[in-house]
Parts: structure tokens; sequence; C-alpha cells
């Protein structure tokens, strides 16, 4: 439709019609069977059916069409409805979860897998996904890091920009697209202690040096939305924050289109004691320009009362309701309000073989190998047990795969029961304990069993039995589906300890050991690293599990998945991130010094950093070559926005060169990791920060050159001056294989 015709449509429509546009309804509203991912229940919900502009939480292409054709029937001007699902990493065809695709470090393999999930939910009536999440993360308490692509700012952006790419191609009109969102703006990540829904207190300076990066990269892709945070930041939560919606994501990152409070977000402002009461919450919403209401009765009940009275200006609202009319207009809906929805399509493409490859090759490719012994893997063993719940367990996807069925995932027992059928190799099984018992509060979904005990000590009697008829053992551990995901933060970030207890009686056998962990979070290993020979995070693999852990035990594939988030040796370390300040005392690498900054009981470091990850080879680096020990800057001062300097073409730039040598005995993929520190600025600068990275494919024994190019806008930062640009003075780069390297030469900006 022509944006006249919008407009006209616009000046048509009632106030009741167009505040109603603004309110998004739970899919139990049309089916009790929808998805339900939030709190908030809505008592008129029902009423509100014939004139809602959204709703949440349903999927299926004929139900879909069946609610939209009723909705348009009875709505006074046939506006369609809009459909929108958390389609995450994955609707049928689930693909690893966000952080293991951050441990890819390939934004190739986010972007086919958004446009895999894009295609099956588009074809299931789903017009808009709730993704991607683009929190930075830093403290592994926290469940939902599992949803984001890990520490990194600038490994964010790259990945959830590529994202966007996935779900909404080149136009959101396409059948086989979806609109895309990015969440949670802003810092949600940084909830204090790791607890979800918490308070975020962090300065303006570090929000925008380092938080705001990660939403700025999908956002400037072109996300039509973006959701807004359940945090408060500084003490005013993000759904009532006029500073953050309208001067920063708005005016500042220029973003233009629908802006959706969370589940419930809008009514939390009187939880929170922001706002008096929902009329009061409603009012702040709009001024910070809050487009929908997800899940309450804050719009719906109190913007015709705000109008009436004057204390809301009819023009926002008309702003508001233009966007969501503009959303549904590029999505085509006014000329076919069913977008892509076809049962007879969503059969023909879903889980297809082509799906599930690229859904094995994203597993293959985010698996990080931490330990290694004596070459244990690739496995060249003829007498393997299968140790541990996840030798049978389904649920390897995330918690929010929530339209995953996981029929459809391949386990471990599947996969190997495929490889080595037929063949000389003798592979046991056995499960050896429960997932979880009761120590372990699963929240409001008990997907395991509840008799621990008995079923407990059968099952270790079988393992014990099965480990004395093998030499390798495969332990299959982690924590539970829903030990990860949305509210579900943890202060003891160790296995299960009925797992913990299985490892310790099966390790005691004395057989090649090698350890994979499923999880959504970076965990305390306890001393699984030393007392197993081979450790690999499998993270949330989804529902081509199975067979891409295969590929790499079995050496079809050498692992190359460098860690998106630091592991630690104790929770106590949390929040950990690689790229932190050095303080005023830096710990020194040797010696121990007391009155420095430093733990009594733990290192500093993390025990297996950010970046980090083995291949089955060796690799050798040469010294980092600079072209030369000097940069001029030339500010040419035209700016893209406010506080960002355009690419000045003048500018000079820096080549590092590093040659890379292949000196193991197979072919491996290496990544290379770019970072540069700021030695000195007018606001302390981390010790290292991601510049960039590239993956280099070496055959045994075989050599490359590889080089970065340094920009001066990779040394720019949020200043003193409150300007984000870079200074004069001297700086390091790093080239190396993680964030621990020291493989350094110095620079100087001039
Ligand atoms: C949830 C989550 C958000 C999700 C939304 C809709 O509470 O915080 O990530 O997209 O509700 O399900």
């Amino acid at each position: 439709m022509e944006k006249e015709k919008l407009q006209a449509l616009l000046h048509d429509m009632s106030l009741e019609e167009k505040i109603m546009q603004l309110v998004q309804l739970p899919g139990q509203t049309f089916e009790e069977s929808a998805a339900l991912t939030g709190l908030a229940d809505m008592d008129k919900a029902g009423k509100m059916k014939t004139l809602a502009g959204s709703v949440l939480g349903l999927h299926g292409a004929d139900k879909i069409k069946e609610i939209q054709k009723t909705y348009m029937d009875n709505h006074p001007h046939n506006i369609p409805l809009l459909f929108m699902l958390d389609v995450i990493h994955g609707h049928d065809t689930v693909f690893p979860c966000p952080l293991a695709q951050g441990a890819t470090f390939d934004p190739e393999v986010a972007e086919k897998g958004a446009a895999v999930q894009a295609k099956e939910a588009s074809a299931d009536g789903v017009q808009v996904t709730f993704s991607p999440m683009a929190d930075l993360v830093r403290d592994a308490r926290w469940g939902r890091v599992v949803e984001s692509t890990g520490e990194d700012p600038y490994l964010n952006g790259l990945m959830t920009a590529a994202m966007v790419r996935g779900y909404q191609g080149s136009d959101i009109k396409d059948k086989d697209h979806v609109a895309a969102c990015v969440k949670h703006f802003a810092a949600y990540g940084a909830a204090e202690a790791g607890r979800d829904y918490n308070t975020c207190e962090i300065s303006e300076h570090t929000l925008r040096d380092q938080y705001l990066q990660g939403y700025r990269a999908p956002i400037a892709q072109g996300a039509r939305l973006v959701m807004t945070s359940f945090n408060t930041l500084n003490g005013v939560p993000s759904s009532g924050n006029k500073w953050l919606m309208r001067d920063i994501l708005r005016d500042e990152m220029g973003f233009e289109g629908v802006l959706i409070s969370d589940w419930g977000a809008i009514m939390e402002m009187v939880n929170w004691g922001f706002a008096e009461d929902l009329k009061a919450a409603a009012a702040m919403a709009m001024e910070a320009g809050v487009d929908i209401d997800m899940c309450t009765e804050a719009y719906s009940d109190n913007l015709e009362a705000l109008v009436k009275e004057g204390k809301l200006k009819e023009d926002l609202l008309d702003e508001a309701v233009m966007r969501v009319l503009e959303l549904k207009n590029d999505l085509g809906l006014f000329e076919d309000p069913y977008h892509g929805a076809s049962e007879e399509r969503y059969k023909e493409i879903t889980l297809s073989k082509e799906s599930r490859d690229l859904a094995r090759d994203a597993v293959r490719k985010s698996l990080v190998l931490l330990e290694n012994k004596n070459g244990v893997l690739p496995l060249n063993s003829k007498k393997i047990a299968l140790i541990g719940p996840y030798v049978d367990e389904k649920k390897t996807h995330s918690a929010w795969a929530i339209t995953c069925n996981d029929d459809n995932n391949i386990t471990m027992r599947m996969a190997f029961e495929e490889e080595f059928a037929g063949s000389d190799v003798q592979v046991k099984y056995a499960n050896g304990c429960t997932l979880v018992d009761n120590d372990c509060d699963l929240g409001f979904m008990k997907f395991h069993s509840d008799t621990f005990e008995e079923d407990n000590e059968k099952l270790l009697a079988e393992a014990l039995e099965v480990s004395d008829e093998c030499d390798t053992i495969i332990m299959c551990l982690g924590e539970s589906l829903m030990q990860s995901g949305e509210s579900t933060s943890r202060a003891d970030i160790r296995l299960p300890k009925v797992q913990r207890d299985l490892y310790n009686k099966v390790k005691e056998k004395g057989k090649k050991l090698i350890t994979l962990i499923f999880t959504g979070r970076p965990l305390d290993l306890e001393d699984i690293p030393q007392t197993s020979d081979a450790l690999m995070i499998v993270w949330r693999p989804g529902t081509e599990s199975g067979h891409g852990i295969t590929d790499v035990l079995t050496g079809k594939f050498s692992p190359q998945g460098k860690l998106s988030m630091s592991f630690p040796w104790l929770v106590g370390q949390e929040p950990l991130y690689y790229n932190r300040f050095n303080t005023g005392r830096p710990k020194p690498a040797e010696g121990n010094t007391i009155f420095t900054s430093r733990y009594l009981d733990c290192p500093n470091e993390a025990r297996y950093p950010f970046g980090y990850g083995l291949t089955y080879s060796d690799f050798e680096i040469s010294k980092v070559k600079l072209s030369s020990d000097k940069m001029h800057k030339h500010d040419c001062g035209t700016t893209l926005d406010k506080n960002r300097k355009s690419d000045c073409n003048l500018n000079e730039t820096i080549k590092a060169l590093v040659t890379v040598k292949n000196t193991g005995s197979v072919a491996a993929t290496q990544t290379l990791q770019l970072y540069i520190r700021d030695m000195a600025g007018s606001t302390v600068r981390p010790i290292k920060e991601l510049k960039g990275f590239k993956k280099v494919s070496l055959q045994a024994g075989e050599s490359a050159e590889v080089s970065f190019e340094i920009t001066e806008e990779m040394l720019r930062f949020w200043t003193a001056s409150n300007k984000f640009e870079s200074e004069p003075g001297k700086f390091k780069v790093f080239i190396g294989f993680d964030s621990a390297t020291d493989n350094e030469a110095e620079f100087e900006l001039i």
C-alpha cells in the first residue's frame, strides 16, 4: 500500500482502533496450547482480540490463516494481525544455541542458520521473530548467556548482523523471510549478580563503549524491530527510559522501526517503583517511544484517557501506530495477510536434508576442544563406552527452541549406532545416572523423572559394568535444558551433583576418558579438565547434535571452535571477561606480591579464556610484523551520526603480518585473532579488544602468511570528551590463537 493510503487509513481509524494497534496479545487468547513465554495474565484479552494489533506465541499455517481471516473480517478497517514468535536458533531444524554460534567465529554460519529458521517459521505462519538477542554477557551465573553470542562486542555485532541478514533477506515481503527484532535494549546482560530481571548499574561510558556496540550492528543492518529490556539502567526501567529510547536508539542510532516492550515490562515499571500505577506506566512508555505493549493492559486501559485528558499528545500515538502499520505494509500483509503461511510449503521444506546438513555443519564448527592429551582424539579405539545422561537425552536444544520437537534430535547413541554399524568397533552404552536429581530446582517445568534414588543405583551399576568392557569411555554429561535460558540464574555453576558423582566413580576405572559437556553457559568444571584425557564443550547443539559431535570425535572434521565466553576456575570469579581493565595493581605473572589485585584462593585469569580452542593439529605463529610503527590520523570531521566520525579515506592504515604453520600431522583450521590495546586513554582502556579474526586451513606442514589491516576506526572508543573517537598515543597489536596471546608489536597514532 502506498504511504499516502497508509496515512489516509491512519486518519480514518478511531482512537480505540489506533490504541489497540499498539496492544500485543498472548497466543493463548486465540489458542490454549500457544507457547507461554511470559508471566502476565490479561483479564480482558478475550474481548481485545477483535482489535489488538499483534499476537505472539502462535504458529501453524492453517490455524494462523483461519485466525487472520476471522480477525480481518471483524476489523472495522480490515487491518491484518501481526504474528510474532521467538525463533531464536531454530523453528523445526534447530541450530546450536547462539552462544555456540558465537564459538564458530563464523558469521556465515549464523546467517545461513537464520535463513533456514526464517523459511520454516514463515511457512508455519510466523511474520516476526524475537531475535537476535544482542546482549553483551559477562556473567556465567545469568542463564540467558545461552541466547547471546558471547562476551565480545565486536564478535556479537558481526554475528547478530548476520542473523538479521538471514532472517530478513533483502526484502521482508519475501515469503521465506521474517522481520527481525534486536533485543533486549539495553544492557540486560549486565544484570547485577547474574540474577535475571535485576538492576543494571553501569556508567554511560561503559554503556556506550562496551554494551551498545552489539546492538548497533544488527540495527544498522536494518532490523525492523527492537525490544526493550526488563532491567533498570542506572535506576530507570528501559521501557520508560526516554533518553535511552529516543536520544540513543532513535536519534543517535537512527532506528526508525517498531519498538516493542518485553513481556509485561511496561506493567513492571509499577513493581520497580518507577510508575505509581499502570496509567503512569503507559504514559512513560509512550513518552519513551515504546510502540507495542507486550501482554499487559497498560495501553488498552489507559491511552484513551491519557489522550482525552491531554496528558498524551495524539500525534505521539499516531507516530507509534504508523510505525506498526508500516511494518505490516512492508511485510506485504495488506496485499497478502498470510505472508508465507502455507502448510504445503511447510511440509515441503521443514527439516529438509539441506537444512539438517547446515545444522550439522554448524554443530561441528561450534564445538570447542579444551583438552586432548596423548592424542586420545580423534577416536582410535575398538572398544568404546558412551556413559552419561546425554547418551540418550533428546533435549539437546536450548529452552528457547520453543517449537523444537526433540523427536527430531539426533542423540549420541543414535549417531554412534549409525557411525559404527557393521564395523569392528564395539560400542556399549549406559546412562549412568538421571540428568538431575532433587538438588536441582528446575523451576516451572519438570522434564526429568523424579524417581531418582532407585534409578540411580541401578544406572550406576550398569555404567560401572560397561566401563569394565571397554578401553575408551566417552562421558556425555551436561546441564539440563532447563538450567539455562530465561529465569535460570545459578549461584553454583557446576554440573548436577548426580553427574559429578557418576564421573568420579567412572574415572576410578582408569580408562581413557573423553568428556563431552552439554551446556548453555560456562561452568565450573572442577577436576574434569585434569582427570579427563579429552574435554569438549558441545553447548546446546540442537537437532543435529549427535551427528555433528560424532563427525568431530571420529576426526571426519577437525574441531575449530573458540570459546565465546571465558570459563572460570570458580563461580566466585564471575563476572569474568577477557577485555577487562588492568587496574592500578595488576597481579604480576610471577611472584606473589601481596598488595595487588588478586584472589587469595583462585587465579585472576580464566581457566579457559575467550577465543580458546584446540584443533587436532598443532600450529606455530611468527612474531607480529607491522608495515609501520606510526599511523598518522587525519580528522576529516565528517560524521555519520553525532558521535561517530565517518571512515576518512585519508587515514593511513598499518598492515600486521604473521606466518602460521601447521606443525602437526593432520589438516586443521585455526582462527587467528587480532587484538588491540590502547596503552593510555582519556578513560582507561581494556588490556585487549578483539578487532578482527581470520580462519586459516592448512595441511600438515603447510604455512601461510596472514595479514590484518589496522585502521584508525579500530582505535576509536567513547572518550572522556563524550565522543566516539581515537586518541593519539601508543598501541599494542596482538595476533594469536586466543585472547591470552602475548604475540605483540607496538605502533603509535600521531
Ligand atoms: C520473554 C523474553 C523475551 C521474549 C519475550 C516473548 O520474557 O524476555 O526474550 O522474546 O518474552 O516471548
